[in-house]
């Protein structure tokens, strides 16, 4: 069987390369579409603007790479759209220039691979829509867990585009019947910055309200990416991508006591369970964490 193939935007970035890593592993092809590209022995690369409609249609009706050029029987068609190119938060652009990019990449790139006839789109959204990270002032979340089926309103730029993808994958959806899943990233952590962050992370515990806590695994986000082009039929679906614990080393009941103190929870939690809940992706996607931050970090007394 050929390898599935998937056209993935913004394969150059901080998640994206690690996602990108994590599927060729699995054995699919990847055309990486970004400004800038990706340096991976088995990744083809095109340079691409997400926020020019005409090299979106044109980017997914291309080869992937020369060899395609040789059974002499066309372009084939993209089995899947991965799309996590995008200004990745507040304060890098102007606000608008940010809403600008992140929106009307993603209509343009939504628009592409429905009208093109791929089935499978998975987006990248973020935990910022549940509107705590870059909000004025110190703000509650209505409810804990923070769960996909939230009221999200964010005060900012960056978690308004989110937002605003989140309904542009809808509306698209409803019209063609495709799959299109769109995932709320959690704080994306590398291998590497376990060592160099979470020590500060334990020490001052305050500085992680504003993500409420959570981390997502860049590996593991892969694993998710993966379990999402497996998982045909679901429609329209939003799937908070975190891993199963917080990364704090406070219990959850005590975390919630000392930074969320007047917010009302909506179940029993884990000991450790997330604030931003995974329990969607766990129960409808079948993800098994690999990447707990307690294989990579030593907390003395544990
Ligand atoms: N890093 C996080 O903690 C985090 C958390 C939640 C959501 N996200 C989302 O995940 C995705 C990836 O984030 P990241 O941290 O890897 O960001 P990043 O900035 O490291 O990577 C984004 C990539 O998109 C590319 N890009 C930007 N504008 C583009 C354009 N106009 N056309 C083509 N390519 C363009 C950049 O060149 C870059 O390679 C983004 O959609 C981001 O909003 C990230």
């Amino acid at each position: 069987m050929t390898a599935k193939r998937i056209l993935f935007t913004g394969g150059s970035g901080k998640a994206g390369k690690h996602a990108v890593a994590y599927l060729i592993d699995q054995g699919y092809r990847v055309l990486n579409v970004d400004l800038t590209p990706l340096d991976h022995p088995k990744v083809d690369n095109l340079i691409a603007d997400i926020t020019d409609s005409g090299q979106m249609f044109n980017a997914m009706s291309s080869y992937a790479g020369f060899d395609e050029l040789e059974p002499g029987t066309g372009v084939p068609t993209f089995d899947a759209v991965v799309h996590f190119a995008a200004v990745p938060r507040i304060l890098i652009n102007p606000d608008n220039e940010t809403f600008r990019v992140n929106t009307i990449g993603t209509y343009n790139v939504i628009e592409a691979a429905v009208k093109l006839g791929i089935k499978k789109v998975i987006i990248a959204s973020s935990e910022t829509t549940y509107g705590i990270c870059f909000s004025d002032g110190q703000t509650n979340p209505h409810s804990l867990p923070l769960e996909e089926d939230y009221d999200v309103d964010p005060m900012d730029s960056y978690g308004l585009s989110k937002v605003v993808n989140e309904k542009t994958a809808r509306s698209f959806q409803r019209r063609s019947g495709i799959d299109i899943y769109a995932l709320r990233i959690g704080n994306v952590i590398e291998p590497h910055e376990y060592a160099e962050l979470f020590p500060h992370y334990f020490k001052h515990p305050e500085v992680r309200r504003r993500n409420a806590f959570c981390y997502i695994d860049a590996r593991d986000l892969g694993q998710i990416v993966d379990l999402c082009l497996q998982k045909d039929g679901l429609g329209f679906q939003v799937f908070n991508a975190g891993n199963d614990d917080n990364g704090a080393i406070i219990p959850t009941k005590k975390l919630a006591e000392r930074f969320f103190p007047d917010v009302p929870f909506t179940r029993e939690m884990g000991e450790h369970e997330a604030l931003f809940s995974n329990r969607k992706i766990r129960d409808v996607l079948g993800f098994k964490e690999q990447h707990n931050w307690r294989k990579y970090v030593s907390v003395s007394g544990e």
